[in-house]
């Protein structure tokens, strides 16, 4: 049966056409007061204002009285790594005691130490605890989200990761991008052999990922200490062989190269960007790449955050994510992620929930499914509690807005 809900405060981010958007257009963010929403069969089949509601369609369907709720197509998270074994909290308290993130990685901590314990986990284990999370994170309103290999580093662990991210796939009400990054960290029996290293991701490692279809995207983390440019051009070039897309860990802890190798190499996207210039800032703004921005990874870690505002000023196309991980953000609540893209980063709450929804989904290739309120896209909704207004939402960081989470048309 059809779904009608009706006296939405506010219908937010209608969109007739998907676009990506970049620039001035992320400010853009239509929407309809006083609205109603028909879904059929899990999927959006039309909208309206109430006073143009009429007995056809208010007969055929079952009613949804949203009272004032404010109803929004779900966070597209496009960023995170939500399978691994363990928290690392000891790490952050040595952080707080003075030690910094590449500190603690040069002593075999941060991501080896995370790489450890998920080889030693049962596959079983690692899908529950992951399950356990994703679950946790679509009650926060997250309605589609990709999600990372690289805590393996190793042919069986990596493969474990994979396999339990296409089981997330198959029994997960959201949809599930997945993406190899076995190129995460070099693990410590090869840190004099990259070449060595290098040939087991693209031996051992992609050869089973194609023959069994695990994978979406190839990431690399392109970072001083870690891949250079041009490791991460030789690795995604044997990932797109394969049908991988590159999106690229970039520009985190230094202008590391990342940007232009994942332009060159005509990457979906370059995420983290905390360190940026201007000449990047322009070769990023003139490319079709999308630049997905992080905050809570550079609050947790204490960096600067992104340039934001030079990013969309300059014509970028951004997303944001949450890069949910133990190591750098251990949060994969989406609601923080706008609110500190509109506090540090002085993004205006249009530009946000544009960047965290409709770009977000482009940045994994969702934008036909999620991220906004379009004809035919699944009916991934959050609805809130009574707020005054749209900029409420991130304002009042901190506060629990989402009153209830729809996924295809049911609340959970
Ligand atoms: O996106 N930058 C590299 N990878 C993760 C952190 C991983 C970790 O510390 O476990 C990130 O921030
Ligand atoms: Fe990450």
């Amino acid at each position: 049966m059809k779904k009608l809900i009706t006296n939405i405060a506010q219908l937010v981010n209608i969109r007739e056409k998907n676009q990506l958007l970049r620039g001035s257009d992320l400010k853009i963010l239509p929407s309809l007061s006083n609205a109603y929403l028909l879904i059929n069969n899990g999927a959006i089949e039309s909208y309206g204002s109430m006073d143009e509601l009429n007995a056809g369609i208010t007969e055929a369907a079952e009613t949804i009285d949203a009272k004032g709720s404010f109803v929004m197509p779900c966070w597209c998270d496009s960023h995170t790594h939500l399978v691994f074994a363990a928290s690392r909290e000891e790490e952050f308290v040595d952080k707080i005691k003075g030690m910094s993130y590449a500190d603690i990685a040069a002593r075999g901590g941060g991501i080896l130490n995370s790489a450890a314990k998920l080889n030693a986990m049962p596959e079983e284990t690692l899908y529950q605890l992951a399950k356990e999370r994703l679950w946790k994170a679509i009650k926060t309103g997250t309605g589609a989200i990709e999600i990372k290999s690289g805590y393996g580093l190793s042919v069986a662990g990596e493969l474990k990761m994979l396999r339990v991210i296409k089981r997330l796939k198959r029994e997960a009400p959201i949809p599930i991008k997945a993406t190899f990054l076995g190129a995460h960290s070099y693990p410590l029996e090869y840190k004099e052999n990259h070449q060595g290293y290098i040939n087991l991701i693209i031996n051992e490692m992609l050869p089973v990922i194609a023959h069994e279809k695990l994978a979406d995207y190839i990431d690399v983390f392109c970072e001083t200490g870690f891949f250079s440019p041009e490791e991460t051009e030789i690795i995604c070039k044997a990932g797109i062989k394969i049908g991988l897309k590159p999106k690229i860990h970039a520009n985190q802890l230094n202008l590391s190269g990342g940007v232009q190798a994942g332009v060159k190499l005509g990457a979906v996207s370059v995420d983290h960007l905390e360190t940026m210039d201007e000449d990047t800032i322009k070769l990023l703004a003139a490319s079709k790449t999308i630049g997905t921005l992080l905050p809570t990874a550079a609050f947790f870690l204490r960096m600067p955050f992104q340039p934001a505002r030079q990013l969309i000023d300059a014509g970028c196309a951004i997303a944001l994510a949450s890069d949910f991980n133990p190591g750098s953000s251990p949060s994969y609540n989406m609601n923080l992620v706008v609110a500190m893209s509109c506090i540090q980063m002085k993004m205006l709450p249009e530009e946000a929930m544009n960047a965290a929804t409709i770009n977000g989904a482009y940045a994994m290739g969702l934008e036909n499914e999620a991220g906004s309120i379009t004809v035919g896209k699944k009916a991934n909704l959050i609805f809130t509690k009574p707020i005054p207004s749209l900029a409420y939402l991130p304002y009042s960081f901190g506060e629990n807005l989402v009153d209830s989470v729809m996924i295809e048309g049911t609340f959970l």
